[in-house]
């Protein structure tokens, strides 16, 4: 079931007694961004802390897209980490992905990584990420990972966004406890981060079992460039690697087209 407001007393006191990662989780009835609030607020609190709102004003997307947040329907939420992390930037892409890859597939539901970060299911995006880096003296001080799940929305009723956005309460026809998947979520994330120092290998392996299109034809945007090809992979610093007649070619920002 779903509740509003989220029960900010339960995901305060999993985050409090049983987050190895993250300190605090604070709650905002409505915000922005959580992405945008993390960089007001960073400094507020010690550590790690994830900030996390009902509704957003101004839900940040890639390129400058907005990410629809309507209120209390899905969850918006930013993991602030302020920890020295010595891992690539692609790595945190690839782990966020592949955990929202696994806490979905607790729900049955089966999920696929559209390069670099998009979480797509039968072609309509169900979870967007967006990782911000804060650089201090070229030293990376700030990491927000701002990620939105389509929970319970039913987008069949929007007309803009029927076509290209799909819910977990539509996949499984019931509604689903926002503070339930968070909590998933979060065990599953803390998990990954254990991994990485040992089993980047099998991380790796596991977001290319489940990209989109890899061995497949796309049509790739990048600028203002359209580019025809096979996705041949990804390389370790998350780059995407298309091969065309005129030879391979690597890519670190540019979206796949659907259709
Ligand atoms: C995308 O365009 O795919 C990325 C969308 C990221 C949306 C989330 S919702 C929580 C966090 N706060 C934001 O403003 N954006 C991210």
């Amino acid at each position: 079931m779903n509740t509003c407001p989220l029960n900010e007393k339960l995901l305060k006191s999993f985050v409090q007694n049983h987050s190895s990662f993250f300190n605090n989780i604070i709650y905002y009835k409505n915000i922005d961004s959580t992405n945008i609030e993390s960089f007001r607020i960073a400094n507020k609190y010690e550590g790690n802390f994830i900030i996390i709102s009902d509704y957003q004003s101004a839900g940040k997307g890639q390129f400058n897209r907005k990410w629809f947040s309507p209120e209390c329907e899905n969850l918006y939420f930013s993991l602030v980490i302020k920890d020295k992390i010595h891992f690539k930037n692609s790595l945190l892409v690839i782990t966020t992905a592949s955990t929202v890859i696994k806490t979905l597939s607790q729900y049955n539901i089966n999920a696929f990584i559209k390069w670099p970060n998009d979480i797509i299911v039968k072609k309509k995006k169900i979870c967007g990420i967006l990782i911000e880096e804060k650089y201090n003296k070229n030293i990376r001080d700030l990491i927000v990972i701002g990620i939105g799940i389509n929970i319970n929305t039913n987008f069949k009723k929007i007309k803009e966004l029927k076509r290209i956005a799909i819910s977990v309460a539509q996949l499984l026809k019931r509604n689903i406890s926002r503070e339930e998947f968070f909590i998933k979520f979060l065990q599953n994330f803390e998990n990954e981060l254990k991994r990485i120092q040992i089993c980047q290998e099998e991380i790796f392996n596991f977001y290319l079992k489940y990209l989109y299109k890899l061995n497949k034809k796309i049509k790739f945007k990048t600028g203002t460039k359209l580019i025809k090809g096979i996705l041949s992979g990804v390389d370790k610093n998350g780059s995407i690697i298309l091969k065309n007649r005129e030879g391979e070619h690597y890519f670190t920002t540019g979206e796949i087209i659907l259709n």
